[in-house]
C-alpha cells in the first residue's frame, strides 16, 4: 500500500527527516538529483533515531547519532560497528512533489 509521507521540499538535500507512517517510524533521505530513500529509523542496535544523523550522499549512508554505525540506504545493512543487524528499508516512490512509501499490508 502507497502512503503519502512528506513533499519533496520538506527534506533538505543531504539530510533525513522522520515520519510516522501507519504507525510505523521511517527515516526518509534526500540524496539530491530526485533521489530519496527511506530506511527504519530507530537504529538496530540501541534506541536512537536515524534521521538525526548524517546522511551520506555519496556512500549513499545514514550514520547513528548515537554510536556512529553507519547503514546502507539501499540495503539497510550496517557497514560499520557497533550494529550488526539490518534496518528496514522501504520503496520510494516520487511523484510529482509528493514522496510516497511503500509498506505492505498488515
Ligand atoms: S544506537 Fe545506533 S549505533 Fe548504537
Amino acid at each position: 500500500m502507497l502512503f503519502e509521507v512528506a513533499k519533496t521540499s520538506d527534506i533538505p538535500e543531504g539530510e533525513a527527516r522522520r515520519f510516522v507512517v501507519d504507525r510505523i517510524e521511517i527515516a526518509v533521505a534526500n540524496l539530491g538529483n530526485g533521489q530519496f530513500l527511506a530506511v527504519d529509523d530507530i537504529c538496530s542496535h540501541a534506541e536512537a533515531s536515524l534521521s538525526e544523523g548524517e546522511v551520506d550522499t555519496d556512500r549513499e549512508t545514514i550514520e547513528c547519532p548515537r554510536h556512529g554505525s553507519t547503514f546502507d540506504l539501499r540495503s539497510g545493512k550496517p557497514k560499520t560497528l557497533p550494529a550488526t543487524v539490518p534496518i528496514a528499508i522501504f520503496p520510494v516512490k516520487v511523484e510529482g512533489e509528493t514522496i510516497l512509501i511503500e509498506l505492505e499490508d498488515r
